[in-house]
């Protein structure tokens, strides 16, 4: 597994060991239960592939040499005759125009164009994001909640659904998966505010164009049967109490 020192990868990796798998990290970092290699050079990659079957990718310098990362692990792959590749992925990102998700959708592409068999599940944003995009205003007098929907899902509900698609047959795009309500970011906000104790208001925010229409248009947000339990107020008790 690449990325297995991350936030998402940390618990996949644990599930899939607490289920008795031999599975193993890939990381610069290395570490007990991952082998060092660096996925931007190519150091290590292959070393790191040697004797794996299924390898879920987690890896991310959440920008654009993401790209080039997963140019190495498809080759990798290809070479250490990986038979199945699992992808994380973000829900919404081939109408969302923003650089960083057109990049996503290039991702996805690399992976499926090197022909080993792919699983990609798409997941919305990580409770832990909400919070980031709030906690980074702190020099602020104000929050600004853009006007704009989001559905943020437990990390570990994820990770629970990425260990069990590792297990399986590769599957091509799987249905995407959400957290349990469909909530505007001055709602998301509000519960921030009173977990963290904070005063400042939230402010709205409106741009016309492509970007708020997607979100308008809820291209980001998973409808029907929510996949995820864990709410914000949730992971903001687990965090902040
Ligand atoms: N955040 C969200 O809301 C969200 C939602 C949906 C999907 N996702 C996706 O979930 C995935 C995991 O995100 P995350 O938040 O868990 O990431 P993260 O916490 O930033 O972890 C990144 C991981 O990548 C490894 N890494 C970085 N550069 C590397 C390199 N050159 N070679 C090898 N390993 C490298 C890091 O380990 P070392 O530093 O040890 O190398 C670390 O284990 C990403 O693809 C992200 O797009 C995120």
């Amino acid at each position: 597994m690449t990325g297995s020192t991350g936030q998402l990868g940390t618990p996949t990796l644990e599930a899939l060991i607490a289920a008795g798998h031999d599975a193993r990290g890939l990381t610069r970092r290395g570490g007990a239960d991952a082998i060092a290699a660096d996925l931007l050079t190519g150091d290590g990659v292959d070393e790191g592939l040697a004797g794996i079957d299924t390898v879920v990718h987690l890896a991310t310098t959440n920008g654009k040499k993401d790209l080039v990362i997963a140019e190495h692990l498809a080759a990798a792959a290809v070479r250490a005759k990986v038979t199945h590749l699992v992808l994380v992925s973000i829900v919404g990102i081939d109408e969302i125009p923003l650089s960083f998700y057109k990049q996503r959708v290039r991702i996805e592409e690399i992976l499926r164009s090197s022909g080993v068999p792919l699983t990609v599940q798409r997941a919305t944003q990580f409770h832990s994001l909400v919070d980031s995009m709030f906690s980074a205003q702190r020099y602020l007098p104000v929050v600004i909640a853009p006007s704009v929907r989001f559905q943020p899902i437990a990390v570990d509900e994820v990770a629970t659904r990425l260990a069990e698609l590792a297990l399986g047959s590769p599957r091509g795009r799987v249905p995407d998966i959400g957290g349990p309500a469909q909530r505007t970011m001055r709602d998301l906000h509000a519960a921030w505010r009173a977990a963290t104790g904070g005063k400042r208001p939230a402010v709205g925010l409106r741009l016309p164009g492509k970007l708020f229409a997607a979100y308008d248009a809820g291209v980001n947000l998973v409808p029907g049967e929510a996949f995820g339990h864990g709410t914000f107020e949730d992971y903001l008790a687990a965090k902040y109490n």
